[in-house]
């Protein structure tokens, strides 16, 4: 998601320093182009040569350098993303102020890209009246903050102040570097493949880990919607997805039928089971307890109560994993379930589907068809709500003719 994208990294006078390398590292291996600022509070910190080795150039501290006698106009400008990592009291401050005396706060006033920054501090100068003030003033004008988290700091004192985690810093990362498109859109993901119990140590289950919604979930929110997630497994989740748990497909039935009322577009990714044990043993079948059969009998698909129920302006997505006939059996399923779109992927393939960190889909409406070549499943995620984007506007065009 960072592919070709310029993004200068400020890095201050903090212990937190350290963890600048990591974002760095992290953000050349997505695509970006990092370009390091390191204040000379810095680097008491941290190595200059270990940022240069891990960036995509090497470190710049000066102003005052003849063979690139401007460098913060220059980097301001060709910046698609100003980042600063820690930011110290002392940089929002400064930034708050308009100053601008050394390269990275005159490159701050140099850029028009967008500006987040990480505060990372003590406690007390977290809280203090002048850093929080400033950093109201530095919000009011578009800067955006990752704010610090609660857990020990410098020296073994406890408290709010400690630099927000790698992840969270990517996630705000990427959201200031993406369109808002989805701003305000309601939508509602389900993941994972559900489990159903034998006896109170055994289920059956299919392959699905899930890794696809959540895919979709993350790109929804970072495109701005507002994301409840409806999930089987226990996977890390960007802050500010509501992420409601179930195991089976009955309980997953009960929160989607709660919840898809409350949302604009409905996507069903999760591996619903089709068959469950008709008996669950209240106790652990035991090897001599001769039983050589296991009677299933059929879930309730309430992908087909959801094509019933929803209303026109909501747009309603399955999933169909096929091993034959993709296009023509998923064609099939869109009809049957009413549905907007459906995602078809054909999981005999190799790197496709369940477990792998790629897809390859077809996405099919009743009009209109797009293929989706081999890819990360983020990229996949980005593409289907592409479409759900397409099939929004035709109908929206259709409603108003
Ligand atoms: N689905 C559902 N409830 C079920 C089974 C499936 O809501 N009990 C949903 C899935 O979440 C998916 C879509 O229906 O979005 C299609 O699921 P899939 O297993 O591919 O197809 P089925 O309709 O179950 O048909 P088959 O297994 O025969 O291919």
């Amino acid at each position: 998601m960072f592919s070709g994208k310029r993004v200068v990294l400020g890095v201050t006078g903090g212990i937190a320093a350290y963890k600048a390398v990591e974002i760095s590292r992290r953000l050349v291996d997505a695509g970006a182009h990092v370009s390091p600022i390191m204040t000379n509070a810095a680097k008491k910190f941290l190595g200059e040569v270990t940022l240069s080795a891990l960036a995509s150039e090497p470190v710049q501290s000066s102003l005052w350098d003849e063979q690139n006698p401007i460098p913060h106009t220059n980097l301001g400008q060709q910046a698609d993303l100003l980042l600063i990592v820690p930011a110290t009291a002392n940089l929002i401050g400064t930034y708050a102020a308009g100053i601008s005396n050394d390269l990275l706060t005159s490159t701050l006033l140099a850029t028009r890209a967008p500006v987040l920054i990480c505060p990372a501090m003590h406690t007390e100068m977290w809280e203090h009246p002048a850093v929080q003030e400033n950093l109201e003033t530095l919000r009011r004008r578009g800067v955006r903050v990752v704010e610090p988290e609660d857990g020990i700091l410098a020296g073994g004192d406890i408290g709010k102040g400690r630099l927000a985690g790698v992840e969270k810093i990517l996630v705000e990362a990427e959201t200031a570097l993406t369109k808002n498109d989805l701003a305000g859109v309601r939508f509602l993901i389900t993941a994972g493949g559900t489990r159903e119990p034998i006896d109170p140590v055994r289920y059956i289950s299919n392959r699905s880990s899930g890794k696809q919604g959540y895919a979709l979930a993350k790109a929804a929110k970072i495109r701005g919607a507002d994301v409840t997630l409806v999930t089987t497994m226990d996977r890390p989740t960007p802050s500010g997805i509501n992420v409601l748990c179930s195991e089976t497909a009955e309980e997953m039935q009960t929160v989607v039928m709660a919840e898809h009322m409350n949302n604009d577009v409905v996507i069903m990714a999760a591996a619903v089971a089709d068959f469950r044990p008709a008996e669950i043993s209240d106790h652990k079948i035991k090897k001599n307890d001769d039983m050589d059969t296991i009677n299933l009998e059929t879930t309730h698909d309430f992908l087909i109560d959801l094509g019933a129920r929803k209303n026109s302006k909501q747009i309603l997505v399955g999933f169909a994993a096929e091993t034959e006939n993709l296009e023509e059996n998923a064609l099939g399923k869109l009809r049957k379930k009413k549905l907007d779109l459906i995602v078809a992927n054909d999981v005999s393939l190799p790197e496709v589907g369940f477990a792998h960190d790629t897809n390859e889909v077809t996405i099919i409406s009743e009009n209109s068809k797009w293929t989706l070549p081999l890819s990360e499943k983020r990229v996949i995620a980005d593409g289907i709500l592409d479409a759900i984007i397409e099939i929004h506007q035709e109908q929206t065009e259709k409603d108003a003719s």
